[in-house]
C-alpha cells in the first residue's frame, strides 16, 4: 500500500491505463477487461486489474490537473513498478482542422510550470512521448478509421483559462490542442525509465465553442480504450 493507493504488492500490471476520471476506470474495467477486480479505492480513486486478450492491466484514475496524476504516477511507478502508463482522456482542440471526435496523440507536450518544475529550476525540460507505443497508438487510431492528429499539446493548469494571449501563441505555435496532465505524466515516466502515452479524444472545440453532448463522450472514450490496448500491447 502506498498513501494514495491501497492495492498490494502484485496487484498492478506492469501496463495501466490512467483517465482522468475514476467512474471511467470502472466502466472501462466493466466493459474491455476480462475477470476485473477493484484494486484500490482510496479518496474514491478507483482502479482495476483484469486481462485483455490476456495481457494483464491494470486501469487506474488519475484525477484532474498535473499535482493529481502526479502523485498517482509516481506511486504506480516508484511502489508498484507499472513501466507503461497510457493516459486516456479528453482534450479542447486548438486548430481549426483538430474537430470533434478526432484523435489527438501527443508527440510531446508544452506547459507554463508542472509539479516537476521546482526539481528542474531553470531548465526547460521536453516531455516526450515513446515513439514505440505512439507509432503503434497512431496505427491503431487508423485501424478504428478515426481522424487522427500527432503532434505538440499544451498541459494547463486551469480549465477557465483568460490568457487569450497565451492561448493565441499556442495556436500559432501549431499546438493541436489542450488537456491538463500529459505533460507531467511524461516527465515522471522519463524520470523512473518507464514508458508513457497520451491519447486523447476531442470533446471540445476552443475556435468555436463546440462540444461532444455526454453520450458522444462515452462512445469516444471506448475508442480511446481499445487504441490506448492496442498500442500497449501489439
Ligand atoms: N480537457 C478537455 N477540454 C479541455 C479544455 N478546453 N481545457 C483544458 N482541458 C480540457
Amino acid at each position: 500500500m502506498t498513501i494514495h493507493i491501497g492495492a498490494a504488492p502484485g496487484d498492478i500490471a506492469e501496463t495501466v491505463l490512467m483517465p482522468g476520471d475514476p467512474r471511467r476506470a470502472k466502466w472501462a474495467a466493466e466493459n474491455f477487461l476480462q475477470n476485473a477486480t477493484c484494486i484500490n479505492d482510496v479518496r474514491g480513486m478507483s482502479g482495476f486489474t483484469g486481462t485483455w486478450q490476456g495481457h494483464r492491466v491494470t486501469i487506474q484514475g488519475s484525477g484532474m490537473g498535473m499535482p493529481s496524476l502526479s502523485i498517482y504516477a509516481n506511486e504506480l511507478i516508484r511502489d508498484y513498478g507499472a513501466k507503461t502508463l497510457i493516459r486516456i482522456g479528453s482534450c479542447g482542440g486548438m486548430q481549426d482542422h483538430v474537430g470533434l471526435r478526432d484523435i489527438v496523440i501527443a508527440m510531446t507536450s508544452t506547459t507554463l510550470s508542472t509539479p516537476s518544475r521546482g526539481f528542474f529550476r531553470e531548465l526547460n525540460f521536453a516531455p516526450c512521448a515513446d515513439f514505440g507505443l505512439l507509432e503503434r497508438a497512431v496505427a491503431a487510431a487508423r485501424g478504428h478509421g478515426v481522424t487522427t492528429h500527432v503532434g505538440g499539446i499544451y498541459s494547463s493548469d486551469v480549465f477557465y483559462d483568460e490568457r487569450q494571449d497565451l492561448n493565441d501563441q499556442m495556436v500559432r505555435h501549431g499546438i493541436l490542442a489542450v488537456e491538463m496532465e500529459a505533460a507531467e505524466l511524461y516527465t515522471v515516466a522519463a524520470r523512473f525509465g518507464a514508458r508513457a502515452l497520451a491519447v486523447l479524444t476531442v470533446s471540445d472545440h476552443l475556435p468555436t465553442g463546440a462540444a461532444l453532448s455526454s453520450d458522444e463522450r462515452e462512445s469516444s472514450f471506448g475508442e480511446m480504450v481499445e487504441i490506448a490496448l492496442e498500442a500497449a500491447f501489439a
